[in-house]
């Protein structure tokens, strides 16, 4: 992507940016973070999160994108920089090259799983499979060192998908990214609206269905408030609103940097934002829990979302679908397979966007060079999600990339936008050729609201107590007894506590060796991780030097 380069038409950059948001996040992570929230219980914060956090950030990021866009920055460190000279402030934007390339890493490993399903679904591979066959099915697909049905087909689907981004990278903007987004997005949410419909439409007793569809519906929308002063709850809630929105990734800086300086981004920003929602909470919502939930009952169904995240589309549709007969299951199949196809290529290739960005802004690579660069590094960095993926290295990418640099980049980016570019100059980026009139609470919610709310999310990730008890925390510690963290916390996770206290209560030395070697593997995963981001750093540094010593910018 150079300075010439720039969107086709402004429907084509609505679609690409909601095409940049609606991926995996929205039908695979979200209703799988409801039910493991308490259903209703999660929606009231995650609504709360997206009028405190959401909107307002995408204000930012859309504003940041554009300014620096037109100063001649495409992704995200000199873009911060040029927003308060201090030198510190291109290394913070390293993290919008970092999460892109980190999220990219599984995020297309798992893009390749939803191209192995579709074609497993019109080849009827999961006729005749039992429910716990087409588990079984999901856990051999992606495991490579338990490959047993369809041997090291992920591995090649990997490095198709792969190509496939590089190509349609390759080709630019409106050429490639935007016309992508123009036949997804549409395609995803015709697919979406009729698989919602269908469970909307399950009837009790209806081809097997236990429950219908609409006892699922009333699990997840039936708001209660009893847990909502749970922090944990609006921990997940703003995770998964920042995950959804493509918030502190750097790919929504990088798409908007090829406005002009008088193109919209007030109206831009909340249609693309409202889409998103509108697919996660309405289509989103519709489809894997109450069709799950209609077979199966909300008690397994629960208990399939604790056991593992994002895999549990794979895990319990196929064999559902197969319930509404042969050439049912095969459309079903294509639609829902399809459909997490498109949203997940228009998301990775959002994830790309800024690494050619930057590429072609300080080396002046070619597009195709650029482009061959990220596919190549993120093919090696996602190797090793593909090959030890059962002693946790896909989760510790999303861990630190998808979660943790997500909310130290947004905290960051607004510090820096609100409190040192200042509000006055931001509000007057954010309303530049505005076609709607923002309120005015936006400009307070940026300057005292949003920032305090994010380092207090953060602060809380960071130390969460053990059972996110934190009224017996403060207790304890007032007591003199210490505080004693979560598994799930940040300094839980840095320490291992969960695979250690796993460890000192196994018995059986295979499962004693079988933890050791995933604790290897696990701080061997934050060592590359954090060898990528200390390399794009000194890449950073390097641009900036040779910035300098050409007299361009800075
Ligand atoms: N925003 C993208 C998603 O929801 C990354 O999957």
């Amino acid at each position: 992507m150079s300075k010439t380069e720039s969107w086709g038409t402004r429907v084509g950059l609505i679609l690409a940016m909601a095409g940049n948001a609606v991926g995996f996040g929205n039908f695979l992570r979200f209703p799988v973070q409801a039910v493991q929230n308490g259903g209703g219980v999660f929606i009231i914060p995650y609504l709360v999160s997206f009028l405190l956090m959401g909107i307002p950030l995408l204000f930012v990021e859309w504003s940041i994108g554009r300014y620096g866009g037109n100063k001649g920055f495409h992704s995200t460190p000199f873009m911060m920089q040029s927003l308060d000279r201090r030198r510190i402030w291109k290394y913070v934007g390293v993290f919008g090259i970092f999460s892109n390339i980190g999220i990219a890493a599984y995020y297309t490993f798992m893009e390749s799983w939803t191209l192995g399903y579709l074609i497993h679904s019109i080849k009827g591979s999961f006729n005749g499979l039992d429910q716990e066959g087409v588990v079984n099915v999901f856990n051999s697909y992606i495991a490579l060192d338990q490959a047993t049905l369809f041997q090291g087909e992920s591995l090649v689907l990997f490095v198709v998908v792969l190509a496939l981004n590089v190509f349609i990278l390759s080709r630019g903007l409106s050429g490639g990214v935007e016309k992508v987004a123009k036949i997804g997005m549409p395609l995803l949410i015709g697919f979406g609206v009729i698989l919602a419909i269908r469970a909307f439409t399950l009837k009790s007793g209806v081809d097997g269905a236990v429950n219908g569809g609409s006892v699922g519906l009333n699990f997840l929308w039936t708001p209660q408030f009893d847990s909502m002063w749970n922090p944990k709850v609006w921990f997940a809630a703003a995770g998964q609103m920042f995950f959804t929105l493509s918030l502190g990734m750097g790919s929504i800086h990088a798409y908007s940097s090829y406005l002009k300086k008088k193109d919209d981004i007030a109206l831009n920003a909340m249609s693309a934002g409202w889409m998103n929602e509108f697919v996660e909470v309405v289509l989103g919502g519709a489809i894997i829990i109450p069709i799950s939930i209609g077979y199966l009952g909300i008690d397994r169904v629960v208990e399939l979302a604790s056991a593992g995240g994002l895999g549990m589309g794979f895990k319990t549709l196929p064999y559902l679908f197969a319930q509404w007969g042969p050439i049912l299951s095969i459309i079903a199949g294509i639609m829902w397979f399809g459909l997490l196809f498109f949203a997940g290529i228009t998301s990775s290739l959002a994830m790309g966007v800024p690494v050619l960005g930057f590429l072609r802004d300080e080396f002046k690579w070619s597009r195709l060079k650029a482009a061959i660069a990220f596919g190549v590094i993120i093919l090696l960095l996602g190797l090793p999600t593909v090959f030890f993926f059962n002693q946790g290295v896909f989760d510790e990418y999303d861990y630190w990339t998808g979660t943790f640099s997500l909310f130290v980049f947004a905290a960051l980016e607004v510090i820096l936008f609100s409190w040192f570019f200042g509000m006055n100059k931001g509000w007057r980026e954010i309303n530049a050729g505005a076609d709607i009139k923002v309120s005015v609470v936006f400009k307070f919610l940026l300057r005292y609201i949003t920032p305090p709310i994010l380092i207090i999310v953060f602060v809380g990730a960071v130390i969460t107590p053990e059972g996110n008890d934190w009224a017996g925390a403060f207790q304890s510690l007032m007591n003199g007894g210490g505080w004693d963290f979560d598994n799930g916390s940040l300094i839980g996770k840095i320490m291992n506590t969960g695979l250690r206290e796993q460890l000192a209560a196994a018995t059986d030395p295979e499962v004693i060796s079988d933890l050791k070697y995933k604790l290897l593997l696990t701080n061997l995963s934050r060592i590359l991780l954090m060898g990528l981001f200390v390399a794009i750093s000194l890449v950073v540094r390097k641009a900036y030097k040779k910035r300098k010593k050409e007299g361009r910018g800075f």
